[in-house]
């Protein structure tokens, strides 16, 4: 029997990159407000974008049925923001657009399931547009603040794990040194946790800048002690010691004011670079004399089906999104704290990118067990 609310219709979207889990958040939000709460959940396709193209569906229990295990998103996402977002050639400031088709649809909350660029744009569209928000928060970089954990996070690190494990049969047998680079925009939590997991030589993070001569002695250092092979694990943001304040420079981008006369022209896409462990590799061989090789994981780690522990908190945090919103609780993000979901204010957590710790107690123990991070060699 459905339960009184004080939520009649919510919108869903998915918002950045896809991670395993999606799926899985937006049928436990579903299916809780539909079967408890009676109420009406509408899709909005591939995120920011859809709401201002109007591009909805109606969501019913059966369209989400069968989805808990699937990779992607039903929905499909894009990494458009509101307030910058490419129409017809140009940058504009789409948000009055947006408020009026939440409007136009009866939507009461507006559900962004995302990583840290969807809490901010969840935020500004609560603070500039009036709407009321909530959100869960998804990434594989587990860079999100006001939660232990995101979801994806656990799929990529497994995944990025298996990778690492079938690395070093091939590194040993060749005697290589293998550098596996892994995603994480820019934190070090997923190259760090797959890299104590699937216990990596090397593990090098954005938040510990890396000197290429210790890690050139340790790597000789193993060697002269009967290791012949090394894997390295490098966060796609690492950064080597000389270079941190080249690498943190932030890129200045035009600002776009909220009508059309002051639309800006969009930007070129990404140019698709090569990757940073390619240049790890090139320069290691070149110091040490040591064959080396490159894999990137790339987006593997964002594929196939999300694990038990991601299905397990996905459908955790979709179901407490549901509760909160049967009594009328908006404008947080549904977080995880120490086996308890919560809602934490979206100001607590837009704009706030959680990063590693130097002595975070992951570093502690990698480096009790003799890990080089970087910036000492733990031979010496
Ligand atoms: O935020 C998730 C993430 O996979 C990052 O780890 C990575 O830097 C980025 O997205 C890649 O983005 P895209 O799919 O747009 O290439």
């Amino acid at each position: 029997m459905a339960s009184a609310t004080k939520t009649n219709c919510i919108g869903i979207l998915t918002s950045g990159g896809d991670c395993p889990g999606l799926n899985a958040a937006i049928r436990a939000v579903a299916k809780a407000a539909i079967n408890e709460y009676d109420m009406t959940v509408i899709g909005i396709q591939d995120g920011f974008r859809g709401l201002v193209e109007n591009r909805v569906i109606h969501i019913d229990a059966k369209m989400v049925s069968g989805i808990l295990t699937t990779g992607g998103t039903i929905l499909g996402t894009s990494r458009d923001k509101l307030h910058k977002m490419p129409m017809g050639g140009k940058t504009r400031d789409m948000t009055k657009v947006a408020v009026e088709n939440v409007k136009k649809n009866h939507i009461d909350c507006l559900v962004c399931l995302g990583g840290g660029g969807t809490q901010k744009n969840a935020y500004r569209l609560h603070e500039e547009g009036g709407i009321d928000v909530m959100t869960l928060p998804k990434t594989i970089d587990n860079d999100v603040s006001g939660t232990d954990v995101t979801f994806g996070y656990d799929t990529a690190r497994q995944i990025a794990t298996d990778a690492i494990d079938r690395l070093h049969t091939t590194a040993t047998s060749h005697h290589r040194v293998i550098v596996c680079e892994i995603m994480g925009h820019k934190t070090g939590w997923l190259t760090l946790s797959s890299g104590i997991a699937g216990g990596a030589d090397v593990i090098l993070i954005p938040e510990l800048p890396y000197d290429f001569d210790v890690v050139k002695e340790y790597l000789l250092e193993r060697r002269r002690r009967g290791s012949r092979f090394s894997i390295i694990a490098v966060a796609e943001g690492a950064i080597p010691k000389e270079e941190p304040a080249k690498a943190n420079k932030k890129k200045k981008k035009a600002k776009v004011k909220e009508n059309e006369d002051t639309a800006t022209d969009v930007e070129p896409p990404n140019i698709v670079e090569e990757p940073i462990a390619s240049k790890i590799a090139r320069r290691l061989q070149e110091l040490t004399g040591i064959d080396a090789r490159v894999t990137s994981l790339g987006h593997v780690q964002r594929g196939g089906v999300p694990t038990a522990f991601d299905r397990w908190l996905c459908t955790r945090l979709g179901t407490k999104a549901a509760q909160l919103l049967a009594k009328g609780v908006y404008n947080v993000m549904v977080g995880y704290h120490a086996g308890i979901c919560k809602p934490v204010k979206l100001e607590e957590v837009a704009g706030i990118r959680k990063e590693v710790e130097p002595n975070d107690p992951m570093i502690v123990s990698a480096r009790l067990v003799g890990t080089c991070m970087g910036d000492k060699n733990p031979f010496a």
